[in-house]
């Protein structure tokens, strides 16, 4: 691939944006490759989290590419947000854990890539904002959904509307991101999060957020119904009695199977 990277750190991906001449900025071919890369790690079930972040230390992702775009027929400008948005949906409905590491700019579709994943972790000078009313355009790869569900309509909708850019700590401050970080110990704080994650069960971790996500989009007795099922289902796995029968016996388990 000549703009995605992927590593494997133990049960942890990390996959990197990388085109730093253009902030990492995504033309269809990168999110082509994304795509590629998504389908790759959801058949692989020894990834138990993913974290996604932008080659450098300037850019997460400045945003969909200015330039392809520039000359877009209204026809090629929907197919383009089609396949944003499929990629986005597809990192969305990963069932491991995703984390973004925004090292930089997330602007525009950089910003929407950040709102799929399930937690956000900022260096100190990442900067957010969906300046797409600027060039004349709306967020087209999830972002009027997405920005609302996270910080409430009413800052989405400033944003969105301003196109102003925020800087990490006010995206904080309005729970656009989980948390702050400087800029050199960003990739660690990441992992440590990601590598705690990856430790505990990873059938219960997946269902946890199977369960948060379709809970979102249904009424709280259909939710409910839903948590009882999975939770149910965690009793048919040897990690339930391995994990049970070890706190019960006052020892510590060497590490979970599913
Ligand atoms: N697309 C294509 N190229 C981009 C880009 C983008 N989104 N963002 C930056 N670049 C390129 C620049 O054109 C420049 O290339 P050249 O060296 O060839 O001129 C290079 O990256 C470095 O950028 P700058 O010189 O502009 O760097 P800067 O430090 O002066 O400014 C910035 C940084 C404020 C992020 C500025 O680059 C910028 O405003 N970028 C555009 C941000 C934006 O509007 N994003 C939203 C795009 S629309 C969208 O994403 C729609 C959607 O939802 C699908």
């Amino acid at each position: 691939m000549e703009n995605i990277s992927f590593e494997k750190r133990d049960n942890v991906a990390i996959l990197k944006i990388s085109r730093p001449k253009f902030l990492n900025a995504l033309n269809s071919e990168t999110l082509r490759e994304l795509e590629m890369a998504i389908d790759d790690i959801q058949k692989d079930k020894d990834i138990y989290a993913l974290v996604i972040t932008g080659e450098g230390n300037k850019a997460f992702v400045a945003g969909a590419d200015i330039k392809e775009m520039s000359n877009m027929s209204v026809f090629e400008a929907r197919e383009f947000s089609i396949l944003g948005n499929r990629v986005f949906r597809k990192i969305e409905g990963l069932e491991i854990p995703t984390i973004a590491a925004v090292n930089g700019y997330a602007l525009g579709g950089g910003c929407e890539l950040s709102l799929c994943c399930d937690i956000r972790i900022a260096s100190e000078n990442a900067k957010f904002g969906q300046p797409e009313v600027t060039l004349g355009i709306t967020p087209g790869f999830g972002g009027t959904q997405r920005l609302a569900r996270i910080i409430g309509t009413s800052r989405a909708k400033e944003l969105i509307f301003t196109g102003r850019m925020i800087d990490a700590k006010e995206a904080e401050k309005i729970g656009l991101v989980n948390k702050v970080v400087p800029q050199e110990s960003l990739m660690d704080e990441v992992m440590d999060l990601a590598n705690s994650i990856a430790k505990n069960a990873p059938l219960a971790v997946r269902m946890c957020k199977v369960a948060i996500n379709r809970g979102i989009d249904v009424d709280i007795e259909t939710g409910i119904q839903y948590e009882a099922e999975i939770f149910a289902h965690c009793f048919s796995t040897e990690d339930q009695k391995d994990a049970m029968a070890a706190f019960l016996e006052k020892r510590k388990i060497d590490k979970f199977k599913n």
